[in-house]
């Protein structure tokens, strides 16, 4: 009895051990590896904003869309083949993501600093976080070591990234299904401070929702009439689009959400209504929940250790 209790117990302390030493992400991963690593992604990222603001926005989305699609592991920066499915066509991301030009930039500046160290998963990490740090947002210490996929699932891509249409309960779920809390949920949209989105994603909500502020509505319809201009863009926080801060969630207690999942945290009825009023009052305590939750997604299923690969190509597999 006694010595099987031991053996159990010496079990968990090498599991233990194993997420410790090897499996977990650590910020000095590049130290001794390519200590100029961090310097070179957050001056591509800075350059890349100074040339055109939104490439932020764009940024951050593709960590989100990289992470929620079978973990963060690079999946979503791979390009289709004859061969081989991406998830650049999958429903949430064709004529939608972008940034992939920006990061191919990073890649070649790391590659050439230190070739085939610095995983495309990490660097989606390290330019979500500059991108928000430069745009006036937090800024938190990214976990490094990831690894990249040699798999995409356009499948999974379609079925696990929330769509605009759906209601705070399936958001929710979205989310819970990452391992994300409702509290994560509506910290991590504040995301929508920053970029622009296109009018066929909120044509219905300027059309047929009825929580929406009458005056907004309309000043959208000329950019988005009843049909065609699908991809017309319009800004998802109409107040302050370049700059990462807390009017998102002002704008939800105007009834100005542009896109109708924006406005399901808020409708006076939500189970959500309180945390968007403390971030609209206590815009730190916002700052303090994005970082913190920026950090949980990004752990979401990484590769690790001798999982996975380090790509050269952010677009194809080694
Ligand atoms: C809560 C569920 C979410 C839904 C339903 C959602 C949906 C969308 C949609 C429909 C767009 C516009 C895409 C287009 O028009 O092509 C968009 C843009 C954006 N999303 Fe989300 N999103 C959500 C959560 C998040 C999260 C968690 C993040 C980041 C952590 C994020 C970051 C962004 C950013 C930065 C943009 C603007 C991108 C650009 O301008 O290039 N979103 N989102
Ligand atoms: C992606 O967008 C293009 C251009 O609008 C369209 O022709 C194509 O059918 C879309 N692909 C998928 C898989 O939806
Ligand atoms: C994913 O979505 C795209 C675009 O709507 C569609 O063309 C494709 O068939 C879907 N694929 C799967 C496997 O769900
Ligand atoms: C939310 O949407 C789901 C389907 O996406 C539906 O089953 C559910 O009834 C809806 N919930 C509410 C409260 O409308
Ligand atoms: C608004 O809802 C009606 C009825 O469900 C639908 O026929 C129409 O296509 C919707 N309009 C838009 C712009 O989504």
């Amino acid at each position: 009895m006694a010595s099987s209790y031991n053996l159990f117990c010496l079990t968990l302390i090498i599991a233990s051990v194993c997420t410790v030493a090897h499996c977990k992400l650590s910020p000095n991963y590049y130290s001794s590896k390519c200590p100029k690593s961090l310097s070179i992604v957050k001056s591509s990222v800075i350059a890349a904003i100074k040339k055109e603001t939104r490439i932020g926005a764009s940024l951050l989305r593709l960590h989100f869309h990289d992470c929620f699609v079978n973990g963060c592991d690079g999946s979503v920066l791979l390009d289709d083949t004859a061969k081989f499915t991406g998830e650049k066509m999958a429903a949430p991301n064709n004529n939608s993501a972008r940034g992939f030009n920006v990061v191919d930039k990073i890649k070649a500046n790391l590659e050439k600093e230190c070739p085939g160290v610095v995983s495309c998963a990490d660097i989606l990490a390290l330019a979500a976080r500059d991108s928000v740090e430069y745009l006036g947002g937090p800024s938190w210490t990214v976990g490094l070591g990831r690894r990249d996929s040699t798999t995409a699932s356009i499948a999974a891509a379609n079925a696990s990234i929330p769509a605009p249409s759906l209601n705070l309960s399936a958001i929710i779920s979205k989310f819970k299904a990452q391992g994300l809390s409702v509290k994560d949920m509506v910290a991590l949209a504040g995301s929508h401070t920053i970029g622009f989105a296109r009018c066929v994603q909120f044509r219905s909500r300027i059309y047929n929702d009825s929580n929406i502020d009458a005056s907004f509505a309309k000043s959208l319809k000329s950019k988005c009439p009843k049909s065609g201009s699908d991809n017309n863009l319009a800004k998802l926080d109409a107040v302050s689009q370049t700059h990462f801060d807390n009017f998102y969630y002002k704008n939800l207690l105007e009834k100005k959400g542009l896109l109708h999942s924006d406005q399901e945290l808020y409708k006076g009825s939500s189970k959500t209504d309180y945390l968007v009023r403390r971030y609209v009052s206590k815009p730190s305590e916002f700052f303090s929940d994005f970082a913190e939750s920026m950090i949980k997604m990004g752990k979401i299923k990484v590769l690790t250790g001798s999982k996975g690969e380090v790509r050269i190509n952010c677009r194809k597999v080694n």
